[in-house]
């Protein structure tokens, strides 16, 4: 029993040592993928939903807080900016600021 205990937390130590780098890269672009549903692969919007790629991280970081807060009016991102940590957020706005946007950036 102890033996066994023992193995399982090398093996989850071992591989979370191993996958800090690959993680935090692919967690952004994971988080992101909940976004495309409205607005777009990667963030580039084809409806009248506003185009997130190449969004800079301060500027997608504002808008989202003014979501939570209730500052800026919304039908529905207030909602689903409060589904996230702050942590998530700063990593979903990466994500997209690494993107290029449809015309080359507006
Ligand atoms: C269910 C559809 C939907 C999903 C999913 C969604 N959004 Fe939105 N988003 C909208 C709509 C609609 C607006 C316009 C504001 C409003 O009415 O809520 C918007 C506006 C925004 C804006 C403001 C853009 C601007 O230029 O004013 C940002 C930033 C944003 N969304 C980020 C995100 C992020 C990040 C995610 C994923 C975590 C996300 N959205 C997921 C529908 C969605």
């Amino acid at each position: 029993m102890k033996k066994k205990m023992l193995y399982l937390g090398a093996a989850a130590w071992l591989s979370s040592a191993a996958g800090v780098q690959a993680a935090d890269v692919n967690l952004g672009r994971n988080l992101a993928a909940s976004c495309a549903n409205c607005h777009g692969t990667d963030g580039r919007s084809v409806g009248g939903i506003p185009e997130l790629a190449g969004m800079s991280k301060g500027k997608m970081l504002g808008l989202l807080n003014e979501f939570r807060s209730g500052a800026k009016p919304a039908t529905i991102m207030h909602q689903i900016s409060r589904g996230y940590t702050d942590e998530q957020l700063t990593l979903i706005a990466e994500y997209f600021a690494s993107r290029t946007a449809q015309g080359g950036g507006k």
